[in-house]
């Protein structure tokens, strides 16, 4: 595979084409209005990724219910007040002639207490001060999170993806360390699976036949076991339900040391299973052309691009015309990223959120 085969089109089973196989990976920027809506900052920066190229414009984590905000300035999608922003938002996407997709998200036991009240996830214990969903709240958070579908659908969104990962709360039902409930929601890994499939199941029956799906997972930390991932991954793909599969590793030329698998890479545990018309896409550091090219060869269908994303607009043009073109290297300047387009509270985010993002700005400093 080449960096021209980045640019095949890509068709799901359901929905539109992507023009290419770049796509904006779920970005949290935390410049929503503080009642979840769109803000002007919102409108600028998935302007710009609209116009960058990508394949797939998907926003950042978009919390489906008030008690699921994992941080300040995050974008909602639990109530139907939402959905007109979010409606600008889908538009400028098809305008931009990108595919767009939401991130649903809900932060579980830990999200913001203080705001929202006790944070709750499928354990306590998991964080200081949360409390154990009871099984008619697990059925609640599972129905808000079809909700949520129907709202992108009804604001004009090609589909939604599923965050799986990083131990917010689906990964923490999934965690056999974090869950420890005895109701059909925990135990085996069919019951700490369970509301992943539910929701999967549910947004199929509640929303349009060509609604795009997408699942997120990751395979490190918060006590997941890759194996278990990657039972969780088959099975996703065998109910032919979701359209594609996104593997957020840290790295995706990342080895594991689980003994099972040890030496081989992550992202290889993924490729290797048999994927039917379900497609698989990865990211993990692609910061050049030649990297995103290799994500194909080693068997992804397409490849999520962050933080390249953010450190300079067009990256997916920039790697059309320039096949060696590599990403700013880290840190860059304050002055860089508002060159880029970035609001105050998103160069903020990257500054505090980011371990050697954003270097001391000279100009800046100076004044
Ligand atoms: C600023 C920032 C915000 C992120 N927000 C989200 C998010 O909202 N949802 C999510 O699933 N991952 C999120 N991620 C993870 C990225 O989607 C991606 O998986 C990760 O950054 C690795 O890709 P990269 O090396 O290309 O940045 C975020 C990453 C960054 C840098």
């Amino acid at each position: 595979m080449n960096v021209p085969d980045l640019f095949q089109p890509l068709a799901f089973t359901r929905g539109p084409e992507l023009k290419n196989r770049l796509l904006l990976a779920p970005l949290t920027n935390k410049q929503s209005n503080e009642d979840g809506t769109v803000s002007d900052h919102d409108i600028a920066w998935i302007g710009r990724c609209a116009r960058d190229g990508y394949g797939m414009t998907m926003t950042c984590a978009t919390n489906v219910q008030r008690a699921g905000k994992g941080f300040h300035g995050q974008l909602g999608i639990y109530d139907d007040r939402h959905v007109e922003g979010l409606a600008r938002l889908a538009a400028l996407i098809r305008a931009g002639g990108s595919v767009s997709s939401v991130q649903l998200h809900h932060s579980g036991a830990r999200a913001l207490g203080g705001v929202n009240g006790i944070p709750a996830g499928p354990s306590g214990d998991i964080a200081d001060g949360a409390r154990t969903l009871s099984t008619a709240e697990v059925e609640h958070l599972r129905d808000d999170f079809i909700t949520a579908a129907q709202r992108a659908d009804t604001a004009g969104f090609d589909g939604v993806e599923l965050h799986g990962a990083f131990g917010h709360v689906l990964a923490q039902f999934l965690s056999p360390t974090l869950n420890t409930r005895t109701d059909p929601y925990g135990g085996t890994l069919e019951g700490r699976s369970r509301l992943i499939f539910e929701i999967i199941e549910g947004i199929r029956n509640a929303c349009r036949p060509d609604f795009q799906l997408g699942l997120r997972l990751s395979t490190e930390r918060f006590g997941l076991q890759v194996a278990e991932i990657r039972d969780v991954a088959a099975e996703a793909i065998h109910t032919g339900s979701i359209d594609y599969l996104d593997m957020a590793l840290h790295d995706i030329d990342k080895t594991t040391d689980e003994d099972e698998f040890k030496g081989r890479t992550l992202l290889s545990l993924f490729t290797d299973l048999p994927r039917g018309n379900v497609k698989l896409g990865a990211s993990g550091k692609v910061m050049s052309a030649r990297k995103a090219a290799a994500a194909l060869q080693t068997g992804c269908d397409f490849v999520m691009i962050g933080r390249a994303a953010i450190l300079q607009p067009g990256f997916p043009k920039r790697v059309q015309h320039d096949h060696d073109h590599r990403s700013p290297e880290l840190p860059v300047t304050q002055t860089h990223l508002e060159e880029a387009g970035l609001s105050p509270a998103f160069i903020n985010y990257m500054r505090e959120g980011w371990d050697d993002f954003v270097a001391p700005d000279t100009v800046l400093a100076s004044k």
